[in-house]
């Protein structure tokens, strides 16, 4: 029996070169080896995406660019969160035991929150303590509203992943916490009800060093909300614009200089994309004061671009065979309800919730 891999991506919008470095490459890459499991996470989308057109579109987009990447939907399950009632069904039956003030801790839940409510942090006109946000939390001087799903989206996740049995969990950093509560809440239902229902989860990084892809604006991380990202679809023409554009600095001053952020940056994607023997030709340019960026950006435009290509050229190509992709998340879905289904059945015994 082969370990069960479980991961998914909220239909957000278009995949970058984060998510296919930081999670979709890595996917591709164990589908042989196990049991894999990997979703459109369209419910979790809900909780901040409010324009049904946009999540519609959304929803097929990273279906295309996950089976353009290379998942195979005869290797690995492929299925739309929602396509799966019993994971809405465990999601009310799970929060009986999940405590709203565990839920209102986790870093996530703050972040989203406070942007809902516009109290943003750093801001110094901003009144951003804890007292405020509480304040506002509960409604006692906005209008503003942070909707309950953004509370329970930990709840939801932890669903996802129990109710396949997931043991085996490939997400990034930001997702840990999330991770840490799943394997809580396993721990908790287990033990209140005395059963060994749910094996605890654990973060999984396929034994490679974990990827950061930074943005091009000089910052540390490429990110849909930061708006610096070069998406796989992206068209050439674009995309050389979006590099050449990327943030330097004045140049090395003098042999051997460290490297401000926006150019090591560079160097990072280079290495992440280029060939060593073009890597090394850079950094001897910029050791030896010869580099000129423009050629450095080039080149990585042309290196980035053999990447994206191929998978731009096949997401176009399966969007237009809408027969293809009903196939594939029908029969997914008949898996993952399979499994879902006898868990949730599971829980809903072992609840007490029992035919007469
Ligand atoms: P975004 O931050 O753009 O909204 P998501 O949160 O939807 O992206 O991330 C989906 C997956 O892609 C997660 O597993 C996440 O860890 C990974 N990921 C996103 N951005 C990056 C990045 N810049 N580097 C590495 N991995 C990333
Ligand atoms: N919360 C994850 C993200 O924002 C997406 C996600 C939802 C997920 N359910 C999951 C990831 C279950 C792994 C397992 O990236």
């Amino acid at each position: 029996m082969k370990e069960i891999v479980l991961s998914g991506i909220r239909s957000t919008g278009n995949l970058h070169l984060g998510n296919y470095y930081g999670a979709l490459r890595k996917f591709v890459n164990i589908q042989d080896d196990y049991d894999c499991n990997f979703f459109i996470a369209d419910l979790h989308a809900l909780t901040t995406s409010t324009d049904p057109a946009a999540l519609h579109a959304s929803v097929k987009s990273v279906l295309a660019e996950y089976l353009a990447a290379g998942i195979d939907p005869e290797k690995a399950t492929i299925f739309i969160q929602s396509d799966i009632p019993e994971i809405s069904e465990m999601y009310l039956l799970l929060n009986m035991h999940v405590g709203i003030g565990e839920l209102m801790r986790t870093a996530s839940f703050k972040d989203k929150a406070r942007k809902a409510l516009g109290i943003a942090t750093g801001d110094s006109q901003a009144d951003d303590s804890e007292e405020a946000f509480e304040r506002e939390i509960i409604g006692a001087s906005t209008n503003k509203r942070v909707n309950a799903g953004l509370l329970t989206y930990p709840t939801l996740m932890a669903v996802d992943i129990l109710i396949q049995k997931a043991t085996k969990v490939p997400v990034g950093k930001d997702q840990l916490q999330h991770l840490e509560l799943t394997r809580r809440f396993a721990r908790r239902f287990n033990s209140f009800y005395g059963v060994d229902l749910f094996p605890e989860p654990t973060d999984f990084d396929f034994g490679g060093a974990p990827v950061k892809v930074p943005g091009l604006d000089g910052s540390g991380k490429m990110g849909k909300s930061e708006g610096n990202c070069i998406y796989l679809t992206d068209d050439p023409k674009v995309l050389r614009k979006k590099v050449m554009r990327a943030t330097t600095d004045e140049g090395p001053q003098a042999p051997n200089s460290p490297m401000s952020e926006p150019v090591a940056n560079l160097f990072t994607l280079l290495e992440l994309t280029s060939t060593p023997e073009v890597v090394t030709h850079f950094r001897d340019a910029y050791a030896d004061c010869s580099i000129r960026y423009g050629d450095l950006k080039k080149q990585l435009a042309e290196d980035i671009l053999a990447v994206t290509t191929p998978i731009r050229e096949r997401v176009s190509d399966i969007l237009a065979n809408e027969d293809y992709l009903r196939r594939v998340v029908r029969d997914g879905a008949e898996r993952a309800r399979a499994r879902a289904s006898e868990t949730l059945k599971e829980v809903r015994h072992i609840m007490g919730i029992r035919p007469l």
